[in-house]
């Protein structure tokens, strides 16, 4: 895998032209990004306030005037100096008609703000057209100005998700989405360190135990202790499924990083992580949680070793997609102890406690037992030290 460095090289050294310009954007962005959430509260709370002096009895509660206020001061003269010329008249895309006014017509256009995943609003992620596309401060303003009409409509605050930190490595890292609840999924990326800064590429997720959604991953440098979100939330129009034990890219895969310190700790935060089906991993369906093991400690000593040598290259983490849906043990090399009682859950489900020698993890690999399975261990012996060392943990359970 560090040939892939190497490979990136090229395109590092493309990037280094633009860093003067990059290094502008994200001085501009930095404090408005770092304050945007606090910033929405004290909008909707200064709201409250005008409200209460300057429209008493009227219909309006606090979150609805803040979102009236944003979008009249923000984005309708955005609105009206960039786009306005062909979206207040024409046919068919006249979304800026005032009919009520521009608010209202906007908020009822089909796919234009989406209330449910405002970072995928048709708005945020048109792009260039015919029209321009929305700059990263207009899209910043439009998305603060979105996330002010959820809470007026009486949703959820931006409720960001987020990852443990990680001392990126140069070459490949993985960050496990495990503790939020997705097991088996992570999000892995090949770094490398620049002089005052960090260049991450082949950005990717990969789809754990019943996949992945996420919507806007978010990445936050831990510049000398400090949090420093992605001042230009580049992956802000990311709104990406990955099936179980597929691998997916986000958005071109590359980010880069200036002015922070190249040893800085990386967090991600996205707006939705959840399973593939929509399912929230922390909800009490107990499809994610549930059928742990008892005894991991024992699965560590006298199973992994021998499932992660024979087992691990088809069934393991990066291993062969219809192994790893036949039997998962994508979580085997991980010896965190989260990801040895992942592990071990994942190879319970192919264990008959009843009758160990006769498990489904064993007739598949023995020899002499008859099935059609892609690997068998080349002799009896070696099938039945493999089997007495697993059953070993099998009886602890
Ligand atoms: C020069 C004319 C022009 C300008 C200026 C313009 N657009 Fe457009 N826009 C169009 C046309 C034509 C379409 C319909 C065809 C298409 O979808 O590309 C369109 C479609 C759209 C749509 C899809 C609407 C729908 O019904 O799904 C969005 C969103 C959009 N534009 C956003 C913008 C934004 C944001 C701006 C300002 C930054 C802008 N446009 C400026 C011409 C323009
Ligand atoms: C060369 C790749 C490869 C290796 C090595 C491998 N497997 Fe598999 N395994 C597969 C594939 C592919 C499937 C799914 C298709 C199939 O069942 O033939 C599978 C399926 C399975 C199944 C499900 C079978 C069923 O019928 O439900 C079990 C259990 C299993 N493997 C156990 C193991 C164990 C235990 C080891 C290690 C001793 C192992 N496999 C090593 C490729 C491999």
């Amino acid at each position: 895998m560090s040939a892939g460095i190497k490979v990136q090289s090229p395109r590092l050294a493309g990037t280094v032209g633009s860093r003067r310009a990059m290094l502008e954007t994200l001085v501009r962005h930095l404090p408005m990004v770092r304050l945007r959430v606090p910033a929405l509260l004290a909008l909707v709370l200064a709201a409250g306030c005008a409200g209460q002096i300057t429209t008493p009895g009227g219909s309006d509660d606090a979150a609805v005037a803040a979102a009236k206020a944003k979008f009249t001061a923000s984005v309708q003269p955005i609105m009206d100096g960039f786009c306005g010329s062909c979206h207040l008249g024409q046919a068919n895309i006249d979304f800026l008609r005032p009919e009520p006014d521009p608010r209202t017509q906007m908020l009822a256009w089909d796919g234009l703000v989406r209330l449910d995943a405002p970072p995928t609003s048709g708005l945020l992620t048109k792009g260039a057209h015919s029209g321009p596309a929305l700059t990263p401060d207009q899209s910043a303003v439009i998305l603060d100005w979105i996330d002010l009409e959820v809470l007026a409509a009486g949703g959820e605050p931006p409720a960001d998700v987020e990852t443990e930190k990680l001392t990126p490595q140069p070459g490949v890292n993985t960050l496990d989405l495990g503790p939020i609840g997705l097991t088996g999924s992570s999000l892995s990326f090949l770094y490398e360190p620049l002089a005052t800064g960090m260049y991450l590429s082949d950005i990717q997720v990969t789809g754990g135990t019943g996949g992945v959604h996420v919507v806007n991953p978010l990445f936050v440098i831990w510049n000398e202790g400090s949090p420093e979100p992605d001042p230009i939330n580049r992956f802000g129009n990311i709104d990406l499924v990955v099936q179980e034990g597929l691998t997916s890219y986000v958005g071109g895969g590359t980010a880069v990083f200036v002015d922070v310190a190249p040893t800085s700790d990386i967090s991600v935060h996205f707006r939705v992580a959840e399973l593939a089906d929509g399912t929230d991993p922390g909800g009490g369906d107990g499809g994610v949680v549930g059928g742990g093991c008892n005894n991991v400690p024992a699965f560590t000593s006298a199973a992994q070793p021998p499932l992660a040598a024979s087992c691990g290259n088809c069934h393991g983490a990066g291993g062969q997609t219809n192994a790893i849906s036949a039997t998962d043990m994508t979580r085997i090399a991980d010896l965190t102890a989260e990801g040895q009682a992942a592990a071990c859950a994942q190879v319970k489900t192919r264990v008959n406690a009843l009758d160990p020698v006769n498990s489904g993890l064993f007739l598949a690999p023995d020899p002499n037992s008859g099935t059609q399975h892609p690997f068998k261990f080349a002799t009896a012996t070696d099938f039945q030290n493999f089997r007495n060392a697993v059953v070993q943990w099998i009886n602890q359970e």
